[in-house]
């Protein structure tokens, strides 16, 4: 009973006055289909395309980091106004994650008009898919507004890269709040999805005077991703999965991979390599539900990350324009 409580307070202190409060059943009275229509359109979309899990977690974070998570990603650009999901970094979202949630905005605008905003959509299609990959459940706090405000120009240093230095990449998530072992489980999100080749190009060819390829690498794996990406100029379409061991399953197979030298990104490999974030690693490879119970709270605390509520923002009618 005591922890509840506490979260409570916790959350209504985050976010200061008390019509600003979230809570876990906002829309009980206002759509009280909500939920159901939410689990439906992420489950057929992910079984109709199985990459919706990750391209829509990595859309949330994505969301979220930058400007807080209010739905700004989901906004178009339009001739005077180039928004967040133009900037360069976010050229790589999948469109399956965009449509998941046009999907699901489009089912609750007839069951329930002008009422559900797209952030909390954004939110809770994240958790349902992370759950439904065979990640761990956690509760989705609701009652966040849309920004009307989308800026590609607030994407810049706000986004890890996986060139960045980890103490740049550390900071970047210091700055939103987390602790380098949330920041750690967090990235456990590369357990599903996939990375373009052109991502970890420079780390497969030419890498330096004395090695083809990143020494950090398991020598057959980066054997393996020189082949899968050998036509990467030509086609930049070119993808390999995050974890090679077992792609498309939520679970702690990624922690176990990275001593093994099976971390895609320089940053994956980077997390074993960095003193600093190598104990957590250990420590989520060894215990699954070590990783879950941290993943799941990291991710309930990136939801509240920079949200508008009360009167700020407002509840767009279509997630990619403002009102
Ligand atoms: C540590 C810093 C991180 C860096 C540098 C990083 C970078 C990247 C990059 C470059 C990709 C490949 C994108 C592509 O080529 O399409 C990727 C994919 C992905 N990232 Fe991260 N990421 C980080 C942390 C996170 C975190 C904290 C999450 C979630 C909470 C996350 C979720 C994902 C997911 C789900 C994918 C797969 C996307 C897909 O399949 O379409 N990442 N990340």
């Amino acid at each position: 009973m005591l922890l509840p409580t506490l979260f409570i307070i916790v959350v209504s202190l985050l976010l200061g006055t008390s019509d600003s409060r979230l809570t876990l059943d906002y829309y009980a009275k206002t759509c009280p289909q909500f939920s159901q229509i939410i689990q439906d359109t992420i489950t057929n979309k992910q079984i109709a395309s199985p990459t919706t899990a990750g391209a829509t977690i990595r859309l949330f974070l994505h969301d979220c980091l930058a400007n807080g998570c209010d739905g700004s990603i989901l906004i178009s650009s339009t001739p005077f106004n180039k928004a967040e999901r133009d900037n360069d970094i976010n050229l790589s979202l999948p469109g399956d994650g965009f449509d998941v949630i046009v999907r699901a905005k489009t089912a609750l605008e007839l069951a329930c008009p002008n009422t559900v905003s797209c952030a909390d959509i954004l939110a809770v299609a994240t958790r349902d898919l992370v759950t439904m990959a065979g990640g761990p459940y956690y509760h989705v706090y609701l009652g966040r507004r849309d920004s009307r405000v989308s800026k590609s120009s607030d994407i810049d240093g706000n986004l890890p890269k996986p060139t960045m230095p980890m103490s740049q990449i550390i900071e970047i998530f210091e700055k939103r709040g987390f602790s380098i072992e949330e920041m750690v489980a967090l990235t456990g999100a590369h357990t599903i999805g996939f990375s373009h080749c052109n991502q970890i190009s420079k780390d497969l060819y030419n890498y330096s005077k004395f090695s083809e390829y990143d020494p950090q690498y398991n020598p057959r794996y980066a054997q393996g991703l020189q082949k899968a990406c050998s036509d990467y100029q030509k086609n930049p379409t070119l993808s390999v999965f995050n974890d090679v061991m077992t792609p498309n399953k939520f679970d702690n197979v990624y922690f176990q991979n990275l001593p093994k030298g099976l971390g895609v990104l320089k940053s994956d490999r980077g997390l074993f390599g960095d003193p600093r974030t190598r104990p957590f690693v250990e420590k989520f490879a060894a215990d699954e539900s070590k990783f879950f119970q941290a993943f799941a709270s990291a991710m309930q605390k990136l939801s509240l990350v920079g949200i508008q509520t009360g009167r700020r923002g407002e509840i767009r009618h279509r997630c990619d324009q403002i009102n």
